[in-house]
Protein backbone atom coordinates (compact mmCIF):
# COMPACT_ATOMS: atom_id res chain seq x y z
CA UNK A 1 0.00 0.00 0.00
CA UNK A 2 3.02 2.24 0.81
CA UNK A 3 4.62 1.57 -2.67
CA UNK A 4 1.32 2.23 -4.36
CA UNK A 5 1.00 5.59 -2.45
CA UNK A 6 4.95 6.45 -3.35
CA UNK A 7 4.26 6.12 -6.91
CA UNK A 8 0.30 8.13 -6.61
CA UNK A 9 2.50 10.83 -4.85
CA UNK A 10 4.50 11.66 -8.04
CA UNK A 11 1.93 12.09 -10.85
CA UNK A 12 1.64 15.93 -10.32
CA UNK A 13 5.25 15.81 -10.55
CA UNK A 14 5.57 13.36 -13.77
CA UNK A 15 3.37 15.37 -15.17
CA UNK A 16 4.49 18.51 -15.14
CA UNK A 17 8.08 17.29 -16.21
CA UNK A 18 6.06 15.79 -18.99
CA UNK A 19 5.16 19.15 -20.22
CA UNK A 20 1.21 18.49 -19.37
CA UNK A 21 -1.74 16.31 -20.06
CA UNK A 22 -1.57 14.36 -23.65
CA UNK A 23 -2.54 11.01 -24.15
CA UNK A 24 1.21 9.87 -24.62
CA UNK A 25 2.44 11.50 -21.00
CA UNK A 26 -1.06 10.01 -19.27
CA UNK A 27 0.46 6.68 -21.26
CA UNK A 28 3.30 6.83 -20.00
CA UNK A 29 3.18 7.65 -16.29
CA UNK A 30 0.57 4.88 -16.07
CA UNK A 31 2.59 2.66 -16.95
CA UNK A 32 5.05 4.11 -14.77
CA UNK A 33 3.16 4.38 -11.68
CA UNK A 34 0.74 1.83 -11.95
CA UNK A 35 -2.50 4.45 -11.55
CA UNK A 36 -5.03 3.63 -13.76
CA UNK A 37 -5.08 6.53 -16.86
CA UNK A 38 -8.29 7.75 -16.40
CA UNK A 39 -7.49 8.71 -12.78
CA UNK A 40 -4.65 10.69 -14.14
CA UNK A 41 -6.37 12.78 -16.30
CA UNK A 42 -8.76 13.38 -14.23
CA UNK A 43 -5.94 14.90 -11.82
CA UNK A 44 -3.79 16.51 -14.53
CA UNK A 45 -6.94 18.32 -15.77
CA UNK A 46 -7.85 19.76 -12.20
CA UNK A 47 -4.21 21.57 -11.82
CA UNK A 48 -4.55 24.88 -14.46
CA UNK A 49 -0.60 25.39 -14.90
CA UNK A 50 -0.80 21.25 -15.91
CA UNK A 51 -3.42 21.35 -17.73
CA UNK A 52 -2.44 24.38 -20.14
CA UNK A 53 0.74 24.85 -19.15
CA UNK A 54 1.47 27.00 -22.89
CA UNK A 55 3.74 29.36 -23.27
CA UNK A 56 1.24 32.48 -22.76
CA UNK A 57 0.90 36.02 -20.65
CA UNK A 58 -0.74 35.63 -17.54
CA UNK A 59 -2.95 38.51 -17.10
CA UNK A 60 -4.10 39.17 -13.53
CA UNK A 61 -8.04 39.19 -12.41
CA UNK A 62 -7.40 39.97 -9.34
CA UNK A 63 -9.44 43.40 -7.80
CA UNK A 64 -6.42 45.74 -7.27
CA UNK A 65 -5.19 44.71 -11.00
CA UNK A 66 -9.11 45.11 -12.69
CA UNK A 67 -9.29 48.23 -11.35
CA UNK A 68 -6.27 49.34 -12.54
CA UNK A 69 -6.39 48.48 -15.96
CA UNK A 70 -6.16 44.37 -16.20
CA UNK A 71 -8.75 44.34 -19.02
CA UNK A 72 -7.12 47.14 -21.13
CA UNK A 73 -3.96 45.68 -20.80
CA UNK A 74 -4.99 42.45 -21.66
CA UNK A 75 -6.82 43.89 -24.85
CA UNK A 76 -3.41 46.11 -25.87
CA UNK A 77 -1.51 42.68 -25.37
CA UNK A 78 -3.42 41.16 -27.32
CA UNK A 79 -3.60 43.57 -30.08
CA UNK A 80 0.38 43.22 -30.03
CA UNK A 81 0.09 39.49 -31.19
CA UNK A 82 1.04 38.57 -27.40
CA UNK A 83 -1.08 35.22 -26.12
CA UNK A 84 -2.76 35.74 -22.85
CA UNK A 85 -4.54 34.15 -20.62
CA UNK A 86 -6.70 35.53 -17.87
CA UNK A 87 -5.99 34.35 -14.33
CA UNK A 88 -7.14 34.69 -11.02
CA UNK A 89 -4.75 36.62 -8.88
CA UNK A 90 -0.73 36.82 -9.42
CA UNK A 91 -0.28 37.66 -5.87
CA UNK A 92 1.46 40.94 -7.28
CA UNK A 93 -1.69 43.24 -6.60
CA UNK A 94 1.26 46.31 -5.73
CA UNK A 95 2.09 45.85 -9.17
CA UNK A 96 -1.03 45.93 -10.54
CA UNK A 97 -2.11 45.62 -13.58
CA UNK A 98 0.30 42.47 -12.97
CA UNK A 99 1.31 40.15 -15.63
CA UNK A 100 3.13 37.08 -15.96
CA UNK A 101 5.58 36.48 -18.90
CA UNK A 102 5.47 32.95 -20.75
CA UNK A 103 8.18 31.30 -18.33
CA UNK A 104 6.44 32.30 -14.78
CA UNK A 105 8.62 34.94 -14.18
CA UNK A 106 7.42 37.77 -13.30
CA UNK A 107 7.02 41.05 -15.94
CA UNK A 108 5.30 44.20 -14.75
CA UNK A 109 3.46 46.43 -16.92
CA UNK A 110 1.93 48.62 -14.35
CA UNK A 111 3.45 51.85 -13.39
CA UNK A 112 4.85 51.44 -9.66
CA UNK A 113 5.64 53.26 -6.46
CA UNK A 114 5.19 50.70 -4.46
CA UNK A 115 5.81 51.08 -0.59
CA UNK A 116 9.23 51.39 1.05
CA UNK A 117 9.40 48.88 4.19
CA UNK A 118 11.34 50.62 7.22
CA UNK A 119 14.20 48.46 8.90
CA UNK A 120 12.79 48.55 12.56
CA UNK A 121 14.58 45.75 14.55
CA UNK A 122 11.69 46.07 17.37
CA UNK A 123 9.78 44.16 14.69
CA UNK A 124 9.54 40.65 15.08
CA UNK A 125 9.53 40.29 10.91
CA UNK A 126 11.27 43.39 10.29
CA UNK A 127 11.03 43.05 6.48
CA UNK A 128 13.53 46.36 5.99
CA UNK A 129 16.31 45.39 7.68
CA UNK A 130 19.38 43.30 7.62
CA UNK A 131 18.81 39.86 6.95
CA UNK A 132 18.81 37.56 10.23
CA UNK A 133 20.02 33.86 9.29
CA UNK A 134 22.02 33.82 13.14
CA UNK A 135 19.50 30.54 13.70
CA UNK A 136 19.99 31.90 17.36
CA UNK A 137 16.31 31.14 18.38
CA UNK A 138 16.79 27.76 16.85
CA UNK A 139 19.76 27.31 19.18
CA UNK A 140 17.68 28.73 22.06
CA UNK A 141 14.82 26.09 21.71
CA UNK A 142 17.37 23.19 21.59
CA UNK A 143 18.58 24.12 25.14
CA UNK A 144 15.21 24.89 26.83
CA UNK A 145 13.60 21.55 25.05
CA UNK A 146 9.86 21.55 23.16
CA UNK A 147 7.62 21.61 26.24
CA UNK A 148 9.19 24.89 27.16
CA UNK A 149 9.26 26.17 23.35
CA UNK A 150 4.92 25.27 23.31
CA UNK A 151 4.88 27.17 26.51
CA UNK A 152 6.39 30.51 24.74
CA UNK A 153 4.30 30.11 21.46
CA UNK A 154 0.94 29.48 24.18
CA UNK A 155 2.08 32.43 26.19
CA UNK A 156 2.53 34.62 22.77
CA UNK A 157 -1.34 34.00 21.87
CA UNK A 158 -0.42 33.62 18.04
CA UNK A 159 -2.82 33.18 16.21
CA UNK A 160 -2.44 31.84 12.60
CA UNK A 161 -1.97 33.97 9.69
CA UNK A 162 -3.16 31.87 7.03
CA UNK A 163 -6.69 33.16 7.74
CA UNK A 164 -8.38 31.36 10.51
CA UNK A 165 -6.47 32.36 13.55
CA UNK A 166 -6.70 29.84 15.26
CA UNK A 167 -4.27 29.70 18.03
CA UNK A 168 -1.37 28.07 16.67
CA UNK A 169 -0.05 26.14 20.42
CA UNK A 170 -2.77 23.96 20.35
CA UNK A 171 -1.80 22.24 17.30
CA UNK A 172 1.03 21.85 18.24
CA UNK A 173 0.24 20.18 21.54
CA UNK A 174 -2.21 18.12 19.03
CA UNK A 175 0.35 17.07 17.19
CA UNK A 176 2.92 16.55 19.89
CA UNK A 177 0.07 14.04 22.15
CA UNK A 178 -0.54 11.87 18.79
CA UNK A 179 1.25 8.31 19.90
CA UNK A 180 2.17 7.96 16.19
CA UNK A 181 5.89 8.92 15.77
CA UNK A 182 5.71 9.42 11.94
CA UNK A 183 4.54 12.97 11.81
CA UNK A 184 5.09 16.28 9.19
CA UNK A 185 5.82 20.14 9.18
CA UNK A 186 4.09 21.77 6.38
CA UNK A 187 4.38 25.43 5.64
CA UNK A 188 1.17 26.54 3.28
CA UNK A 189 2.95 29.00 1.09
CA UNK A 190 0.01 29.08 -1.60
CA UNK A 191 -0.68 32.30 -0.99
CA UNK A 192 -3.24 33.11 -4.25
CA UNK A 193 -6.03 34.73 -1.94
CA UNK A 194 -6.71 38.11 -4.12
CA UNK A 195 -5.02 40.94 -2.27
CA UNK A 196 -2.14 39.26 -0.49
CA UNK A 197 1.18 39.14 -1.31
CA UNK A 198 2.99 39.13 1.99
CA UNK A 199 4.49 35.63 2.52
CA UNK A 200 6.19 36.50 -1.06
CA UNK A 201 7.63 39.05 1.17
CA UNK A 202 9.07 37.02 3.95
CA UNK A 203 10.17 34.90 1.71
CA UNK A 204 12.10 37.08 -0.38
CA UNK A 205 13.55 39.12 2.38
CA UNK A 206 13.76 37.23 5.53
CA UNK A 207 13.57 33.51 4.13
CA UNK A 208 15.49 32.48 7.11
CA UNK A 209 12.92 33.26 9.44
CA UNK A 210 11.07 30.97 7.47
CA UNK A 211 13.26 28.04 7.68
CA UNK A 212 13.98 29.07 11.44
CA UNK A 213 10.22 29.21 12.47
CA UNK A 214 9.35 25.51 10.81
CA UNK A 215 12.62 24.15 12.01
CA UNK A 216 11.58 25.19 15.21
CA UNK A 217 8.16 23.79 15.27
CA UNK A 218 9.64 20.52 13.86
CA UNK A 219 11.87 20.64 16.92
CA UNK A 220 8.84 20.90 19.12
CA UNK A 221 6.23 18.19 18.31
CA UNK A 222 9.65 16.06 17.03
CA UNK A 223 8.86 16.10 13.50
CA UNK A 224 11.56 15.04 10.70
CA UNK A 225 10.09 16.01 7.41
CA UNK A 226 9.51 19.46 6.87
CA UNK A 227 7.72 20.07 3.41
CA UNK A 228 7.25 23.91 1.93
CA UNK A 229 4.22 23.93 -0.67
CA UNK A 230 4.89 27.10 -2.82
CA UNK A 231 2.36 28.27 -5.30
CA UNK A 232 3.38 27.28 -9.12
CA UNK A 233 4.23 30.90 -9.89
CA UNK A 234 6.43 32.01 -7.17
CA UNK A 235 9.61 30.85 -9.41
CA UNK A 236 12.00 33.09 -7.96
CA UNK A 237 10.40 33.01 -4.37
CA UNK A 238 11.30 29.00 -4.37
CA UNK A 239 14.84 29.95 -5.73
CA UNK A 240 15.08 32.14 -2.47
CA UNK A 241 13.82 29.17 -0.30
CA UNK A 242 16.13 26.49 -2.20
CA UNK A 243 19.31 29.17 -1.67
CA UNK A 244 18.38 29.89 1.66
CA UNK A 245 18.37 26.10 2.77
CA UNK A 246 21.67 25.96 1.05
CA UNK A 247 23.26 29.03 2.99
CA UNK A 248 21.94 27.91 6.55
CA UNK A 249 22.68 23.62 5.45
CA UNK A 250 25.34 23.42 8.57
CA UNK A 251 22.69 25.62 11.28
CA UNK A 252 19.53 23.32 10.22
CA UNK A 253 20.37 20.16 11.89
CA UNK A 254 18.89 16.89 10.49
CA UNK A 255 15.55 17.58 9.14
CA UNK A 256 14.40 16.58 6.29
CA UNK A 257 13.50 19.45 3.89
CA UNK A 258 11.08 19.27 0.70
CA UNK A 259 9.88 22.31 -1.42
CA UNK A 260 6.82 21.06 -3.62
CA UNK A 261 5.11 23.15 -6.46
CA UNK A 262 1.85 23.79 -6.36
CA UNK A 263 -0.16 23.80 -9.92
CA UNK A 264 -2.41 26.63 -10.02
CA UNK A 265 -5.48 25.91 -8.05
CA UNK A 266 -6.44 28.34 -5.71
CA UNK A 267 -8.25 25.58 -3.38
CA UNK A 268 -4.84 23.74 -2.52
CA UNK A 269 -4.41 26.82 -0.05
CA UNK A 270 -6.88 25.14 2.22
CA UNK A 271 -5.23 22.66 4.22
CA UNK A 272 -6.64 19.50 3.24
CA UNK A 273 -6.60 20.28 -0.20
CA UNK A 274 -3.25 21.12 0.01
CA UNK A 275 -2.07 17.69 1.15
CA UNK A 276 -4.40 15.85 -1.27
CA UNK A 277 -1.90 17.54 -3.96
CA UNK A 278 0.84 16.47 -2.02
CA UNK A 279 -0.21 12.66 -2.44
CA UNK A 280 -0.77 13.49 -6.04
CA UNK A 281 -4.40 13.44 -6.32
CA UNK A 282 -7.05 16.71 -7.00
CA UNK A 283 -6.97 18.88 -4.22
CA UNK A 284 -10.19 18.66 -2.88
CA UNK A 285 -10.63 20.10 0.38
CA UNK A 286 -11.49 17.16 3.24
CA UNK A 287 -14.10 16.40 5.57
CA UNK A 288 -13.37 17.74 9.53
CA UNK A 289 -12.51 15.87 11.52
CA UNK A 290 -10.07 14.03 11.92
CA UNK A 291 -7.89 17.16 11.76
CA UNK A 292 -4.51 17.45 10.18
CA UNK A 293 -3.38 17.32 14.08
CA UNK A 294 -4.37 13.64 13.84
CA UNK A 295 -4.35 12.44 10.32
CA UNK A 296 -2.71 14.90 7.82
CA UNK A 297 -0.45 14.15 5.26
CA UNK A 298 -0.24 10.20 4.41
CA UNK A 299 -2.78 9.99 7.28
CA UNK A 300 -0.37 11.04 9.70
CA UNK A 301 -0.04 13.71 12.51
CA UNK A 302 0.63 16.87 10.67
CA UNK A 303 1.56 20.12 11.96
CA UNK A 304 0.22 22.92 8.68
CA UNK A 305 0.97 26.85 9.25
CA UNK A 306 1.34 29.82 7.06
CA UNK A 307 4.14 31.15 6.12
CA UNK A 308 4.27 34.22 8.10
CA UNK A 309 3.12 32.16 11.25
CA UNK A 310 5.95 30.37 10.95
CA UNK A 311 8.21 33.66 10.80
CA UNK A 312 6.89 34.77 13.98
CA UNK A 313 8.11 31.78 16.02
CA UNK A 314 11.91 32.84 16.22
CA UNK A 315 11.36 36.10 17.63
CA UNK A 316 8.70 34.81 20.25
CA UNK A 317 11.78 32.31 21.21
CA UNK A 318 14.17 34.62 21.23
CA UNK A 319 12.16 37.26 23.39
CA UNK A 320 9.25 35.53 25.00
CA UNK A 321 5.56 35.33 24.37
CA UNK A 322 4.45 38.33 26.72
CA UNK A 323 6.88 40.65 24.25
CA UNK A 324 4.97 38.89 21.12
CA UNK A 325 1.63 40.12 22.79
CA UNK A 326 2.38 43.54 23.54
CA UNK A 327 3.20 44.24 20.66
CA UNK A 328 -0.25 44.20 18.96
CA UNK A 329 -3.02 46.60 19.93
CA UNK A 330 -6.44 44.84 20.33
CA UNK A 331 -5.01 41.02 19.52
CA UNK A 332 -1.60 39.64 19.88
CA UNK A 333 1.45 40.75 17.75
CA UNK A 334 1.99 42.61 14.88
CA UNK A 335 0.54 41.99 11.20
CA UNK A 336 1.74 41.80 7.64
CA UNK A 337 -0.66 44.15 6.54
CA UNK A 338 -0.80 43.80 2.32
CA UNK A 339 -2.58 46.17 0.90
CA UNK A 340 -3.36 47.69 -2.50
CA UNK A 341 -5.75 49.45 -5.13
CA UNK A 342 -6.61 53.31 -4.60
CA UNK A 343 -3.63 53.74 -2.54
CA UNK A 344 -0.64 55.77 -3.23
CA UNK A 345 2.13 53.04 -2.05
CA UNK A 346 0.73 49.85 -1.98
CA UNK A 347 2.83 47.23 -0.31
CA UNK A 348 3.41 45.10 2.72
CA UNK A 349 3.71 47.13 5.88
CA UNK A 350 4.30 45.64 9.63
CA UNK A 351 2.06 47.27 11.88
CA UNK A 352 0.96 46.22 15.67
CA UNK A 353 -2.19 44.22 15.27
CA UNK A 354 -5.75 46.52 15.44
CA UNK A 355 -4.90 49.05 13.41
CA UNK A 356 -7.31 51.47 11.64
CA UNK A 357 -7.53 51.52 7.76
CA UNK A 358 -6.64 55.24 8.05
CA UNK A 359 -3.22 54.70 10.17
CA UNK A 360 -2.65 51.61 7.42
CA UNK A 361 -3.33 54.34 4.69
CA UNK A 362 -1.54 57.06 6.18
CA UNK A 363 1.71 55.11 6.54
CA UNK A 364 1.08 53.90 2.71
CA UNK A 365 1.03 56.87 1.56
CA UNK A 366 -2.48 57.74 1.74
CA UNK A 367 -5.74 57.61 -0.26
CA UNK A 368 -5.80 57.88 -4.23
CA UNK A 369 -9.28 59.28 -4.68
CA UNK A 370 -11.97 59.52 -2.34
CA UNK A 371 -12.36 56.23 -0.62
CA UNK A 372 -15.80 54.75 -0.72
CA UNK A 373 -15.14 50.81 0.48
CA UNK A 374 -12.67 48.33 1.46
CA UNK A 375 -12.02 44.56 1.19
CA UNK A 376 -9.94 43.76 4.57
CA UNK A 377 -9.16 40.26 3.77
CA UNK A 378 -9.81 38.87 -0.17
CA UNK A 379 -12.58 38.20 -1.75
CA UNK A 380 -13.62 36.02 1.31
CA UNK A 381 -14.10 38.81 3.43
CA UNK A 382 -16.69 40.87 1.08
CA UNK A 383 -17.23 44.64 1.36
CA UNK A 384 -17.22 47.36 4.16
CA UNK A 385 -18.10 51.10 3.40
CA UNK A 386 -15.49 53.50 4.54
CA UNK A 387 -17.75 54.51 7.26
CA UNK A 388 -16.11 51.62 9.02
CA UNK A 389 -12.70 53.28 8.84
CA UNK A 390 -12.24 53.00 12.24
CA UNK A 391 -13.08 49.50 12.86
CA UNK A 392 -9.81 47.40 14.28
CA UNK A 393 -8.51 45.22 11.55
CA UNK A 394 -7.98 42.54 13.45
CA UNK A 395 -9.68 38.85 13.41
CA UNK A 396 -12.38 39.81 16.42
CA UNK A 397 -13.15 43.08 14.94
CA UNK A 398 -13.83 42.76 11.64
CA UNK A 399 -15.93 39.33 12.71
CA UNK A 400 -18.37 41.56 14.07
CA UNK A 401 -18.63 43.93 11.19
CA UNK A 402 -19.48 41.35 9.40
CA UNK A 403 -16.51 40.76 7.81
CA UNK A 404 -13.34 39.00 8.00
CA UNK A 405 -9.63 39.95 8.67
CA UNK A 406 -8.42 36.30 6.59
CA UNK A 407 -5.05 37.06 5.49
CA UNK A 408 -4.75 40.89 5.69
CA UNK A 409 -5.00 41.28 1.70
CA UNK A 410 -6.53 45.05 1.89
CA UNK A 411 -8.21 46.58 -0.75
CA UNK A 412 -9.53 50.24 -1.44
CA UNK A 413 -11.57 51.23 -3.86
CA UNK A 414 -12.30 54.75 -4.46
CA UNK A 415 -15.56 56.17 -5.63
CA UNK A 416 -15.10 56.05 -9.34
CA UNK A 417 -15.78 52.27 -8.98
CA UNK A 418 -18.86 50.39 -9.56
CA UNK A 419 -19.56 48.35 -6.88
CA UNK A 420 -21.80 46.13 -8.68
CA UNK A 421 -19.01 45.50 -11.32
CA UNK A 422 -16.27 44.81 -8.42
CA UNK A 423 -18.77 42.22 -6.82
CA UNK A 424 -18.87 40.39 -10.34
CA UNK A 425 -15.24 40.72 -10.64
CA UNK A 426 -15.10 38.76 -6.98
CA UNK A 427 -17.85 36.39 -8.06
CA UNK A 428 -15.67 35.35 -10.86
CA UNK A 429 -12.78 34.61 -8.70
CA UNK A 430 -14.59 32.33 -6.53
CA UNK A 431 -16.56 30.29 -9.67
CA UNK A 432 -13.59 29.26 -11.19
CA UNK A 433 -12.14 28.19 -8.64
CA UNK A 434 -14.67 26.50 -7.29
CA UNK A 435 -13.44 22.79 -6.86
CA UNK A 436 -16.39 21.51 -7.90
CA UNK A 437 -17.00 18.95 -5.13
CA UNK A 438 -20.49 20.57 -2.98
CA UNK A 439 -23.32 20.78 -5.05
CA UNK A 440 -24.18 23.81 -3.27
CA UNK A 441 -20.44 25.97 -3.88
CA UNK A 442 -20.33 24.29 -7.20
CA UNK A 443 -23.34 25.40 -8.94
CA UNK A 444 -24.38 28.71 -6.14
CA UNK A 445 -21.00 30.19 -6.97
CA UNK A 446 -22.10 29.68 -10.89
CA UNK A 447 -25.67 31.21 -10.33
CA UNK A 448 -24.46 33.97 -8.42
CA UNK A 449 -22.48 35.44 -11.14
CA UNK A 450 -24.67 34.64 -13.81
CA UNK A 451 -27.22 36.17 -11.64
CA UNK A 452 -24.66 40.05 -10.95
CA UNK A 453 -23.94 39.61 -15.12
CA UNK A 454 -27.23 39.72 -15.99
CA UNK A 455 -28.60 42.10 -13.67
CA UNK A 456 -25.63 44.53 -15.13
CA UNK A 457 -27.12 43.29 -18.51
CA UNK A 458 -30.26 44.97 -18.54
CA UNK A 459 -30.15 46.39 -14.82
CA UNK A 460 -33.49 44.45 -13.75
CA UNK A 461 -33.24 43.92 -10.10
CA UNK A 462 -35.64 40.66 -9.91
CA UNK A 463 -32.05 39.25 -11.18
CA UNK A 464 -31.27 39.29 -7.44
CA UNK A 465 -34.25 38.23 -5.68
CA UNK A 466 -33.24 34.85 -4.47
CA UNK A 467 -29.43 35.33 -4.65
CA UNK A 468 -30.00 35.49 -0.50
CA UNK A 469 -31.44 31.76 -0.18
CA UNK A 470 -28.42 30.32 -2.55
CA UNK A 471 -26.15 32.36 -0.41
CA UNK A 472 -27.44 30.85 2.98
CA UNK A 473 -27.95 27.02 1.45
CA UNK A 474 -24.17 27.86 0.07
CA UNK A 475 -22.81 28.65 3.78
CA UNK A 476 -24.66 25.68 5.46
CA UNK A 477 -23.87 23.05 2.72
CA UNK A 478 -20.64 23.66 1.68
CA UNK A 479 -17.36 21.52 2.78
CA UNK A 480 -14.99 23.66 3.18
CA UNK A 481 -14.65 27.72 3.75
CA UNK A 482 -14.68 28.57 0.18
CA UNK A 483 -18.03 27.39 -0.84
CA UNK A 484 -19.25 28.90 3.28
CA UNK A 485 -17.91 32.43 1.89
CA UNK A 486 -18.70 32.98 -1.58
CA UNK A 487 -21.62 34.77 -1.71
CA UNK A 488 -20.25 37.50 0.74
CA UNK A 489 -18.84 39.90 -1.29
CA UNK A 490 -22.69 40.31 -3.40
CA UNK A 491 -24.53 40.23 0.15
CA UNK A 492 -22.43 42.99 1.76
CA UNK A 493 -22.22 44.75 -1.30
CA UNK A 494 -26.16 44.63 -1.47
CA UNK A 495 -25.46 45.49 1.97
CA UNK A 496 -23.97 48.80 2.11
CA UNK A 497 -24.17 49.88 -1.24
CA UNK A 498 -27.62 49.03 -2.12
CA UNK A 499 -27.54 51.83 -5.13
CA UNK A 500 -25.42 50.08 -6.89
CA UNK A 501 -28.20 47.58 -7.25
CA UNK A 502 -31.33 49.57 -7.59
CA UNK A 503 -32.16 49.06 -11.37
CA UNK A 504 -29.98 50.85 -14.00
CA UNK A 505 -29.35 50.81 -17.76
CA UNK A 506 -26.47 50.78 -19.71
C1 LIG B 1 -10.35 28.32 0.41
C2 LIG B 1 -9.21 28.45 1.37
C3 LIG B 1 -7.97 28.90 0.92
C4 LIG B 1 -6.90 29.03 1.80
N1 LIG B 1 -5.71 29.50 1.32
C5 LIG B 1 -4.65 29.61 2.17
C6 LIG B 1 -3.38 30.05 1.69
O1 LIG B 1 -3.20 30.35 0.51
N2 LIG B 1 -2.37 30.13 2.59
C7 LIG B 1 -2.53 29.79 3.93
O2 LIG B 1 -1.58 29.84 4.68
N3 LIG B 1 -3.72 29.38 4.39
C8 LIG B 1 -4.78 29.27 3.55
N4 LIG B 1 -5.97 28.82 4.03
C9 LIG B 1 -6.05 28.42 5.46
C10 LIG B 1 -5.52 26.99 5.66
O3 LIG B 1 -6.59 26.08 5.43
C11 LIG B 1 -4.98 26.76 7.08
O4 LIG B 1 -5.93 27.21 8.00
C12 LIG B 1 -3.66 27.47 7.32
O5 LIG B 1 -2.69 27.15 6.36
C13 LIG B 1 -3.12 27.06 8.69
O6 LIG B 1 -1.99 27.83 9.01
P1 LIG B 1 -2.03 28.90 10.18
O7 LIG B 1 -2.53 28.19 11.40
O8 LIG B 1 -0.62 29.33 10.32
O9 LIG B 1 -2.95 30.00 9.75
C14 LIG B 1 -7.07 28.70 3.17
C15 LIG B 1 -8.31 28.25 3.62
C16 LIG B 1 -9.38 28.14 2.73
C17 LIG B 1 -10.69 27.66 3.25
S1 LIG C 1 -17.07 24.29 -0.72
FE1 LIG C 1 -16.53 24.52 -2.90
S2 LIG C 1 -14.30 24.59 -2.93
FE2 LIG C 1 -14.89 23.81 -0.91
S3 LIG C 1 -14.91 21.58 -1.12
FE3 LIG C 1 -16.97 22.24 -1.61
S4 LIG C 1 -16.98 22.56 -3.85
FE4 LIG C 1 -14.85 22.45 -3.19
Amino acid sequence: MQKKNAQRERVLHLLEEEGGVTEEAVRRISGETGVPEADIWGTGLFYSLISNPGKRVRVCDGLSCRIKGADDLALSLSEEGKECERVSCLGQCDRAPATLDEDLEQVCYGVQKRGLVPDDPALPMNLGGKLNDSYSSLGKAREIGPEAVIAKIEESSLQGRGGAAFPAHIKWKGVRAQAETERYVICNADEAEPGTFKDREIILRQPHLLLEGLAIAAFAVEAKDIIIYIRGEFTSERRRIEQAIEEAADKLGDFHWRIANGHGAYICGEETALMESLEGKRGMPRLKPPYPTESGFRGKPTLMHNVETAACIPSIVERGGEWFKGLGRTEPGTKLYCVSGHINRPGVYELPLGVTLDELVEVAGGYDGTPMAFSPGGPSSGFLPISDRNVPLDFGHLAKAGSMLGSAGLVVLNDTVDMAKATKWQLDFFERESCGQCAPCRIGTRYLRRQVDSFLADGDVSALEFVGDVGWEMEEGSICGLGMVAAKPLESAIKHFPKAFNGRSE
